[in-house]
C-alpha cells in the first residue's frame, strides 16, 4: 500500500517563513514517526490567481491541482502567521474556495506563529472554528510558537518542539481509520 500522504500548508507568503519552518517540523516529525508521505506549500506556490479567483474554477491550471493536493490529502498540518490576533486576509481566502463538505471528518493538526505570545490562543479562537466549519478533525493540541522559539528559521525552543510531538502523537490513535479510507478509496 502507498505511504499515506500528509500535506502542510502553511498560510505564509514570506520566504523564509517562520510558519513554513513550523509546518516543516511537525510534518517531518509524522513523516518519521509514522512513515508517511509529505508534501509542503505555501500561500507562494498558488501563484498570481490566488487573489482574483473568487470561485476555485477561476484559479489557473496549477493552482487548481495545488488546492486539489490539499483537499485529498490524508492527514493535514495547517499553519498560518498571525496578523492582527487573527489569520492573515489571503489565507482565509484560499480556504473560502475550498468546497464546504471536502475537509469533512479530515485530520488536521493546527499550528501558528506569531511576534509574542499574547496570541497564542489564536488556534484555538481563530483556526479551530474555521476547522470546524468544515466538519474536519482538528487534533486536541494545537502548536503556537512565538519569535523566541526560533533560531534561524528553525524551531529550537524544547516547549515549542515538545508541543509539536505532543500533537503528532495525537494522530497515532486515527491512522488505522485513515488507512482503511484510504484503501478504500483506491
Ligand atoms: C501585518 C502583520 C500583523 C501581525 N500581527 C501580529 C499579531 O497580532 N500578533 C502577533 O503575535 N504577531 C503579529 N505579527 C507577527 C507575525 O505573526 C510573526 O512574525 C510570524 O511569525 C510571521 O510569520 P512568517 O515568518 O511566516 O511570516 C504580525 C506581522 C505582520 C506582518
Amino acid at each position: 500500500m502507498a505511504p499515506l500522504k500528509l500535506v502542510g500548508l502553511s498560510g505564509s507568503y514570506s520566504r523564509p517563513s517562520k510558519t513554513t519552518a513550523l509546518v516543516q517540523h511537525i510534518a517531518g516529525l509524522a513523516e518519521a514517526r509514522y512513515g508517511l508521505a509529505s508534501a509542503i506549500y505555501d500561500l507562494g506556490d498558488f501563484g498570481p490567481s490566488l487573489g482574483q479567483a473568487q470561485y476555485e474554477t477561476q484559479l489557473d491550471e496549477s493552482a487548481r491541482q495545488l488546492l486539489q493536493t490539499v483537499v485529498n490529502a490524508d492527514i493535514l498540518v495547517v499553519g498560518s502567521p498571525t496578523y492582527k490576533g487573527s489569520y492573515p486576509g489571503l489565507f482565509k481566502h484560499l480556504i473560502d474556495l475550498i468546497d464546504p463538505l471536502a475537509l469533512k471528518g479530515k485530520q488536521v493538526i493546527l499550528s501558528a506563529t506569531g511576534g509574542g505570545d499574547r496570541h497564542a490562543l489564536m488556534v484555538e479562537h481563530q483556526l479551530r472554528p474555521l476547522f470546524g466549519f468544515f466538519m474536519a478533525h482538528t487534533l486536541p493540541s494545537a502548536v503556537y510558537a512565538s519569535d523566541r522559539d526560533f533560531l534561524d528559521y528553525q524551531l529550537v525552543s524544547e516547549p515549542g518542539r515538545l508541543r509539536a510531538e505532543q500533537a503528532v502523537g495525537e494522530l497515532a490513535a486515527f491512522l488505522p481509520a485513515i488507512r482503511h479510507q484510504a484503501v478504500a478509496a483506491e
